[in-house]
């Protein structure tokens, strides 16, 4: 057997090389590397998966949270509640327009944002929540958004880990304002490189997006701009040089595309997602029954929600000594992520101290992946389950 890795891209290459290659090959060969068919056509066929109505490519999905946020005008003076529980970029892109992130705890059971909490943190200076659906399992989209209406807040969902996910039955994409994806390689839609996806139903977000992410040029740019002078009251200058071409820059924006190879993989890609998806409940299905009487804690999953299994997280007391045992038998795991936001030096300034996020805390040093990625032997998680069970 071959030495098992926790997250394997290449695999599904294997599996699919033909159908991927050619798809790579075909834009080589088109001369058409930025925007164009590809990239449009993926916007609307991953709009249509999730149910949206705007797709917005980007370059990442840390652009894609930027962009959302920017789009919705969230930036200096503004707090935007989240979770510390979650990778840096979540809370790194409410700082980076300039807003302050305010941490909640997480539940700790299903580790997505304890909506119980929200609440007491909200200020009159709070604009949005950044709901994260952590390692494939949905936020409690309901309680969130009722909680966003009664303060007249946006909700922008960082969905870097849930595409595939499902809540109340459909697929989660567009459960807020926007929702936010990353096509990082190992995602459950992953590219070959870097790329993201702002989802959205608001035909005048969707146009700020397509607008920033092009140093905020051409027709989305002046529109964005002009309702910026509208929603402040003030008259739009008569002697601003327009032009609609991208040489005419209405905002200070970004250069963040996802480019056409990407988005002809992630095309392919997509006509498989489900059966990716269902690879790795089954995988976790199969954990399950095989720890049920054991003092591991396997993952919850709510009633609202199929959970996508980005990762596969086990609970236990031990876990940092099981981590141990596991890596000298050749099993790969890892805590996602080790440190939380509010302990980093990044966010030191906020003021929170060690015992500000009690569940957060605790998680951190008690829960561990394992892998569950769909390409996942029988051999290998054969042999997962048998070294969990000596590790116990
Ligand atoms: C929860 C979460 N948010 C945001 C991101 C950022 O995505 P990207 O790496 O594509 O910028 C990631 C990526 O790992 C993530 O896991």
């Amino acid at each position: 057997m071959e030495k098992i890795q926790l997250m394997n891209v290449g695999r599904q290459h294997q599996t699919y090389r033909e159908e991927y290659e050619e798809a790579v090959i075909n834009v080589l060969r088109s001369g058409q590397y930025i925007g164009g068919k590809e990239v449009e056509s993926f916007e609307n066929e991953f709009a249509l998966y999730h149910g949206a109505k705007y797709g917005v490519s980007c370059g990442n999905g840390t652009d894609a949270l930027v962009l959302a946020l920017r789009a919705f005008g969230i930036g200096k003076g503004d707090e935007v509640i989240t979770v510390a529980f979650t990778f840096f970029a979540t809370a790194e892109s409410i700082a980076a327009v300039g807003a302050t992130p305010v941490f909640v705890d997480v539940d700790e059971d299903d580790y997505c944002i304890n909506v119980d909490l929200i609440e007491e943190k909200i200020t009159d200076k709070t604009k949005a929540i950044v709901p994260v659906h952590f390692y494939g399992h949905s936020a409690h989209m309901d309680k969130i958004n009722a909680i966003a209406k009664k303060h007249s807040l946006k909700v922008i969902c960082d969905c870097a880990q849930s595409a595939g996910t499902t809540y109340k039955g459909s697929k989660q994409g567009i459960l807020g304002d926007a929702s936010c994806f990353s096509f990082f390689p190992t995602k459950n839609l992953g590219c070959d490189g870097d790329g993201g996806m702002v989802l959205t139903d608001d035909e005048k977000i969707a146009k700020a997006i397509r607008s920033y992410k092009v140093h905020g040029s051409g027709a989305d740019g002046l529109a964005t701009l002009q309702d910026e002078y509208k929603n402040k009251g003030e008259e739009f200058p008569k002697d601003m040089p327009i032009g609609m071409n991208k040489y005419y820059n209405y905002l200070i924006g970004y250069n963040s595309r996802l480019d056409a190879l990407q988005a002809a993989l992630l095309r392919k890609k997509l006509t498989h997602l489900d059966e990716f998806v269902e690879g790795r409940r089954n995988n976790a299905r199969l954990y399950n029954e095989a720890l049920k009487n054991t003092s591991y804690i396997t993952p919850c999953e709510r009633e609202y929600t199929e959970h996508s299994y980005y990762l596969y997280v086990l609970k236990h007391e031990n876990s940092q000594e099981i981590m141990e045992k596991l890596k000298e038998k050749g099993v790969p795991c890892g805590t996602y992520y080790p440190v939380p936001l509010h302990m980093q030096g990044a966010f030191w300034n906020l003021g929170y101290k060690e015992g500000s996020l009690p569940v957060t805390e605790k998680l951190v040093k008690t829960t561990f992946a394992i892998p569950v990625f769909p390409e996942l032997t029988d051999e290998e998680r054969d042999y997962i389950i048998k070294a969990l069970l000596e590790c116990e």
